[in-house]
């Protein structure tokens, strides 16, 4: 009798936890977020510090499963995957979404557009920046913030100090055409590359340089394969981050919200260390001694900024000419005062 109390008992209490369990046990939601960069680099940070603060707000009801280094996908197949939901999240650089048809974004590629970051966040921290981001909507893209990485410069394995030097030379860039555009200008021949084939194309001599900020060239050991680096510090280059939107809808309202706020902390950590991230790595690169780091004189940076400004106006019908002018209102640029 006893006996059958007991196992009564225990199904009762067996039930009630079967009903209860989905409750506890339910999957977390996932969110795939896949960049091409080290994790030691100003983005693999922020990416990290996404993870970490967005699992912790939503106490564990998301999962982020960040793949750096182009583990899971390259450039181009990043974007495709992100599409049709393959991944969940990206931080591609600005300068890849001319592909995708959204030129305006190559504005950001114009060499010497912005001259510092304080410069950079007025557009990218401000309205012109959102609405920009709110052109990607009709790709099936969210665009959720800006982070930093930093001002690129210029390597090779001879030394580069006048635009004459640049001539001939078949330089690494990314999918846009304002970079190429850039790199014509100075009478090189640019060439399309995965981020992840630069190391081995500059090794082999497929292509002789190319144009980075410090993080990207040191985490990739790109100095190990380029006797010099010039300091030109003549563009910006910085992230996108993006979410596929039909999912973004999906998520529930108190999740995306969760999200939203690991966000926006995950963009200030970004872009509060991009600089000192920047500055680790060329100290890196000056002690390593495998690449001499040259610093340009005034004189040879004027030069080398008119010749590379000439892109400004050949890109104008590309980009729009409005949108390059409000710029130059937002940060004081002049092309005609160089
Ligand atoms: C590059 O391809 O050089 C960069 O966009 C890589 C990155 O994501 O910083």
């Amino acid at each position: 009798m006893k006996h059958r109390f007991f196992l009564r008992s225990l199904l009762a209490v067996a039930a009630t936890a079967a009903f209860a369990l989905p409750a506890f046990a339910q999957a977390p939601i996932v969110i795939k977020f896949s960049h091409v960069v080290a994790n030691d680099t100003p983005k693999g940070h922020a990416a990290d510090f996404f993870k970490k603060k967005a699992e912790e707000l939503t106490k564990g009801k998301v999962k982020i499963e960040v793949y750096a280094n182009s583990t899971l996908y390259k450039d181009k197949e990043e974007m495709e995957a992100l599409q049709i939901g393959a991944v969940q999240m990206l931080a591609p650089s600005l300068a890849k979404f001319g592909p995708l048809g959204v030129k305006e974004f190559e504005v950001f590629d114009l060499p010497y557009i912005f001259d510092d970051y304080n410069e950079l966040h007025k557009i990218t921290q401000g309205p012109m920046g959102r609405t920009m981001l709110d052109k990607l909507e009709p790709k099936g893209i969210r665009g959720l913030a800006y982070w930093d990485n930093g001002f690129k410069s210029f390597s090779s394995n001879k030394p580069m100090k006048t635009p004459a030097d640049f001539k001939g030379m078949k330089m690494r860039i990314q999918s846009s055409k304002v970079l190429e555009s850039q790199m014509r200008s100075l009478g090189s021949l640019p060439q399309v590359l995965a981020f992840s084939e630069v190391y081995q194309a500059l090794q082999t001599g497929v292509v002789d340089g190319t144009e980075n900020p410090i993080s990207n060239l040191y985490t990739q050991k790109m100095h190990e394969v380029q006797k010099h680096l010039t300091m030109s510090e003549h563009g910006y280059l910085g992230y996108a981050v993006i979410t596929n939107k039909k999912f973004w809808d999906g998520l529930p309202a108190d999740i995306r919200k969760q999200l939203e706020e690991a966000m926006v902390q995950a963009t200030k950590f970004a872009n509060d260390v991009a600089k000192s991230e920047n500055d680790k790595s060329l100290d890196a690169v000056k002690k390593s001694g495998k690449t001499q780091v040259y610093v340009p004189t005034p004189e040879e940076r004027t030069a080398l900024k008119k010749a590379l400004v000439k892109t400004h106006a050949e890109m104008e019908s590309r980009i729009g000419k409005e949108l390059i002018q409000s710029i130059y209102k937002e940060t004081g640029f002049d092309p005609a005062k160089l």
